[in-house]
């Protein structure tokens, strides 16, 4: 796919399933991560591979802290938690990971994380994959963070469910570009 086409027509894919996506497709999203601005090349990022049987070790988790917070929460929005790695066969943890420095404040660092995940995002898409990013009350859930080796100075920035397109991509509307730009 063109690098064009690419980023003017990906959409997310909300359904998606097996196989795990080939070690060359992986490969081809990893080192899109590497291709985000960065200023002075911290590479403020780092991200957790979770596939197979690691997600429902997630899941456990998302349910730990889903009842920790709630204990009202019945079996059903339990489970429903436990089965949101199970979505897709491989979920990233997105990770920005803040490295001091006398130049490179913190937002800066977090807008280079951002901009490596939406390269995976990209990269998935270039390759006829689906993928979704996802964040929730979970992502910010110290029982989570901590649950998945986060530092203090770490957060998470998106759960990035990557698969098998299942069922139809969604319909893109044309945006009003022009609103968004004004001569100055
Ligand atoms: C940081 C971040 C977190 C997001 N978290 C969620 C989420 O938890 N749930 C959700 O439905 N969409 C979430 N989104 C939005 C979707 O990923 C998606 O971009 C949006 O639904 C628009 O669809 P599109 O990507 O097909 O244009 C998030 C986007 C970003 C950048």
């Amino acid at each position: 796919m063109k690098a064009l086409d690419a980023l003017h027509l990906r959409s997310s894919v909300p359904k998606l399933s097996g196989p795990l996506p080939s070690q060359k497709m992986l490969e081809n999203i990893y080192k899109a991560a590497f291709r985000a601005a960065d200023h002075a090349v911290l590479r403020p990022w780092r991200f957790l591979v979770v596939t197979a049987d690691s997600r429902e070790k997630l899941g456990e988790l998302f349910a730990k802290a889903g009842a920790a917070n709630d204990a009202a929460l019945d079996q059903g929005a339990l489970e429903k938690l436990r089965s949101k790695p199970l979505r897709a066969p491989l979920v990233l943890v997105c990770i920005s990971s803040f490295k001091p420095h006398p130049k490179v404040p913190e937002i800066e660092q977090d807008l280079s994380a951002g901009a490596a995940t939406q390269n995976m995002l990209l990269a998935a898409f270039a390759q006829g994959l689906g993928a979704m990013w996802r964040t929730g009350s979970l992502a910010y859930d110290p029982i989570v963070k901590d649950g998945l080796g986060l530092s203090a100075e770490e957060k998470i920035i998106g759960f990035l469910y990557i698969g098998t397109v299942d069922g139809g991509t969604k319909q893109l509307c044309e945006p009003d570009i022009q609103s968004y730009f004004q001569e100055w």
